[in-house]
């Protein structure tokens, strides 16, 4: 566990020499995620299986285009990361290959994985709106179309078009709009907006809190975070100030998204790869990988985390992830051509 730790502390560009650690009982991780739980994740994956995890920490672009670099030679075993838009760009980049496991397959909702098992969603993040109850009756918003009604004109926050969870939004009203009804819809979002989109997140939940915006768009897990422990901006005060809702439940559902990994496609440790990807579906490690970012169990029928209990439960859209990807640079262009920022 130290020598993973070790690694885990290494940032990417420092190379160090794990290219030498092929042999049998070990999995090369390059991850973008880093919570403490995940330490728990790891280690009893090492107790159970005898199977050492070397972790490689970056930035899920700079891992991707490591992996290319390294190309034949690469040590690294599975890409861990967030938003399937990502996991899209890096099977375009061709450094994934097919997991095939009837086990990921039969715990993994077939929506939140690659149709032939290129990527795994092992716990999901739902786009939802947040709104100020001082401001807005619920009832008026219900679905994504209600952020570009004019009745909420100068009223809506978002960060920018081009972060990948607009993006990943986008692509799918692209999916089920078409593509006039999707850049219908960012016009009338674009027109509505409060301010021009700046920060992440957790900026358009503060926002809401300090009355600069009525009504912003947000992963649900910004909020469950708040709601677990202090967040700057967002004490209690503000917290019972801020409404939510998961749109689109009499329709298509609420836009999903995961975090999710993939085998790389020059794996030196395949076997060792499965192994542990299917250690992630399994419940014990379903509880520790969604609740050290108070995301969504992927698997169903595993518990929630307390913060993520009083979001509560949703209908999720099934449109399956990979349109994410598939839909991402049409996503761009669209809202680029109604000049959303
Ligand atoms: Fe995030």
């Amino acid at each position: 566990m130290k020598f993973g730790r070790l690694f885990g502390l290494a940032t990417v560009g420092a190379m160090l020499a794990v290219g030498q650690a092929h042999a049998s009982g070990e999995i090369n991780l390059y991850s973008s995620r880093h919570y403490d739980t995940d330490e728990r994740l790891y280690s009893n994956f090492e107790k159970k299986t005898g199977i050492k995890i070397n972790r490689i920490e970056g930035k899920a672009d700079a891992l991707i285009e490591r992996i290319k670099s390294e190309g034949a030679n690469s040590p690294a075993d599975v890409l861990l990361t967030v938003d399937a838009g990502r996991l899209w760009r890096a099977d375009q980049a061709g450094i994934l290959q097919t997991a095939q496991s009837d086990y990921l397959k039969n715990r993994v909702p077939e929506w939140l994985r690659h149709p032939d098992g290129k990527w795994y969603g092992f716990s999901q993040r739902i786009r939802i709106i947040f709104f100020d109850k001082d401001k807005v009756n619920p009832q008026d918003l219900t679905s994504y179309a209600d952020l570009a009604d004019p009745k909420f004109k100068g009223m809506v926050c978002t960060r920018s078009s081009g972060n990948i969870y607009m993006l990943s939004l986008m692509a799918s009203m692209i999916a089920h709009k078409g593509e006039d009804g999707a850049k219908k819809w960012a016009e009338g979002v674009w027109s509505n907006r409060a301010r021009d989109p700046q920060g992440g997140d957790t900026d358009q939940l503060r926002a809401i809190a300090s009355g600069e915006c009525a009504i912003g768009v947000s992963n649900t897990y910004y909020f469950a975070r708040a709601l677990r422990k202090d967040v700057s901006g967002l004490d209690k005060a503000a917290m019972s100030r801020i409404g939510w809702v998961f749109p689109n439940q009499a329709t298509t559902g609420a836009h999903a998204n995961i975090s999710g990994a993939g085998i790389v496609k020059t794996a030196p440790n395949k076997e060792n790869a499965i192994k542990f990807m299917e250690y992630l579906a399994s419940d014990e490690a379903q509880r520790y990988f969604s609740a050290g970012n108070d995301e969504y169990p992927a698997v169903m029928g595993v518990g929630l985390s307390e913060s993520v209990a009083k979001l509560g439960i949703f209908r999720s859209d099934t449109l399956n992830l990979s349109a994410l990807g598939e839909n991402q640079a049409q996503a761009q262009r669209t809202y680029d051509s109604v000049g959303y920022k």
